[in-house]
């Protein structure tokens, strides 16, 4: 037995009905788990991940140790109709893998993202500690670096800023802004591990301006002189009113997370009015927009 390995069945063009049939007969040889290989996709309205119905679909059967190899004939035998390959895969820790592939980049101005398990780099004037475990927010994707600029750019101009970070993931934005000199954050987010994960880099980065907060917007009514949403754009509609509402006279709205080839429905949905669009910036398939009220 080699504890490195385990072994799949990969099994092809599987029918609904006889799945069951599938799994108790593997389950009979050994074998310790199945799954099904769905189709999905992300869907913008709500954030959600949607699984694509479908009649056929793709079947793993793992095994932790190697099946007999007569197994493999003996589906065959019963479902000549399911093509089946049996594949010999390395264990492999994918948290400590993708660990290797996260290095300290700056962020902006001097404000660099810095990997909690790594040394920050000589010519950091600032360091944003990150441990994002499985939340948004590494820094790394195009909707988190135009959230970055936008706001960056808002802050600058509106020392001790009150901010509000809505859909904060890792925190990352939040602590952003409290390093360029916001006096006050609120971060928000509806997932829990978000949530868990927030509140362990607001220790990492010693924070003490940023509260990390489960409260829903329509409870909130002191206004921020800032508000960051960086959300898929289904959402910013869903939210809007209270979104816009939020915002002090004066102050801003970033909103990131928009797709190119949604960019006209959400003109449409998303109602600027009394705000007036003082940037839209782009990066790859994102766009993103700062408002001002
Ligand atoms: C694209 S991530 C952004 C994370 C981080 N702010 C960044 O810029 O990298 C969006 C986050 O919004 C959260 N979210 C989704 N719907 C939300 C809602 N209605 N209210 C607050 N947060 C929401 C998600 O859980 C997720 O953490």
């Amino acid at each position: 037995v080699n504890s490195n390995k385990y072994f799949r069945f990969n099994i092809k063009n599987v029918e609904r009905a006889q799945e069951d049939l599938i799994a108790l007969w593997a389950f009979d040889h050994g074998a310790s788990g199945t799954a099904e290989v769905l189709p999905f996709q992300q869907n913008p309205e709500d954030y959600s991940v949607a699984t694509l119905s479908s009649e056929l679909f793709h079947l793993d059967i793992f095994f932790e140790q190697a099946p007999d190899p007569e197994l493999v004939f003996e589906f065959r035998r019963r479902w000549p109709l399911f093509p089946i390959e049996c594949l010999a895969e390395e264990n492999r820790d994918w948290m400590a893998e993708w660990k290797k592939g996260f290095h300290p980049f700056e962020l902006m101005d001097g404000i660099w993202i810095v990997p909690s398990w790594t040394k920050p780099p000589p010519q950091s004037r600032q360091v944003i500690w990150m441990d994002p475990g499985m939340a948004f927010g590494t820094g790394t994707h195009e909707t988190t670096k135009l959230a970055a600029r936008l706001l960056g750019e808002a802050l600058r101009s509106r020392p001790g800023a009150r901010v509000l970070d809505v859909g904060t993931g890792t925190g990352i934005l939040a602590f952003l802004a409290e390093r360029m000199g916001a006096s006050d954050i609120i971060a928000t987010d509806v997932d829990p591990e978000a949530v868990r994960v927030a509140n362990e880099n607001r220790e990492l980065n010693h924070s003490v301006r940023t509260r990390i907060s489960t409260d829903s917007l329509d409870s909130m009514q002191e206004p921020f002189d800032v508000v960051v949403a960086n959300i898929i754009d289904g959402v910013l509609v869903a939210l809007q009113t209270d979104l816009k509402r939020l915002v002090k006279p004066g102050g801003v709205l970033i909103l990131s997370g928009i797709l190119d080839e949604r960019l006209a429905g959400f003109r449409t949905r998303f109602l600027t009015s009394p705000f007036q669009i003082r940037n839209e910036a782009d990066m790859g398939e994102w766009r993103a927009w700062s408002l001002e009220k």
